[in-house]
């Protein structure tokens, strides 16, 4: 039986954040080299960047699962680059110690945020593409002046567009139409003077 402090034991027994979010800016699965345990991983981040809601579920052991419910709750509210640079000392010292044979149970959690916060970056990279794509062909239809519209903001599920004056709600809704399809969510494109 492995010494465990009574903080992890209770993370354990009690994980914070566990199960999944519906719609996820950031989505992850990861798997453990060494055991086979896997997690899944889920975030969501505001406009500021900041971890907002986060959830993860394992098939992995007491310790996997109590590193977990402990990273998740250093990271809520931290910048996705602070979230990042959680170190697994970090985790362990927030547990009341770890035994060291059971270090790399503290890993899967870290790796598993990392590539969910690389997946929010992604779709967020890939909404903005898709909604320069959309402005450029409003553009080339002649629905907007060439440079009357300008991308302000971008989250994977919401876009600000600057547009002084001219036809909003037609660009609202084209932008809108276009990238609900090419994403698969209900996004929501704000337009602002
Ligand atoms: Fe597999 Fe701990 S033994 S994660």
């Amino acid at each position: 039986m492995w010494n465990y402090s009574d903080k992890l034991m209770d993370h354990f027994m009690n994980p914070r954040n566990s199960g999944q979010l519906p719609d996820p800016d950031g989505h992850s699965e990861v798997g453990s080299p060494q055991c086979g345990d896997a997690m899944t991983l889920d975030i969501n981040v505001d406009d500021e960047d900041r971890i907002s809601e986060i959830r993860f579920m394992t098939f992995g052991c007491a310790g996997a699962i109590a590193a977990a419910s402990a990273l998740t709750e250093l990271a809520r509210g931290c910048t996705i680059k602070e979230a990042v640079s959680i170190e697994n000392r970090s985790i362990v010292e927030y547990l009341g110690g770890m035994p060291e044979e059971k270090y790399h149970c503290s890993v899967m959690g870290h790796e598993a945020l990392s590539l969910a916060v690389e997946d929010f970056m992604k779709r967020r990279d890939k909404t903005a593409e898709h909604a320069r794509e959309t402005i450029h062909r409003l553009e080339s239809e002649g629905v907007l002046e060439p440079g009357s519209a300008e991308i302000e903001h971008v989250h994977p599920s919401r876009v600000l567009i600057r547009m002084p004056g001219g036809s909003e709600e037609k660009l609202k809704a084209s932008v809108e139409e276009n990238l609900n399809e090419i994403t698969g969510r209900s996004m929501e494109v704000l337009v602002n003077e």
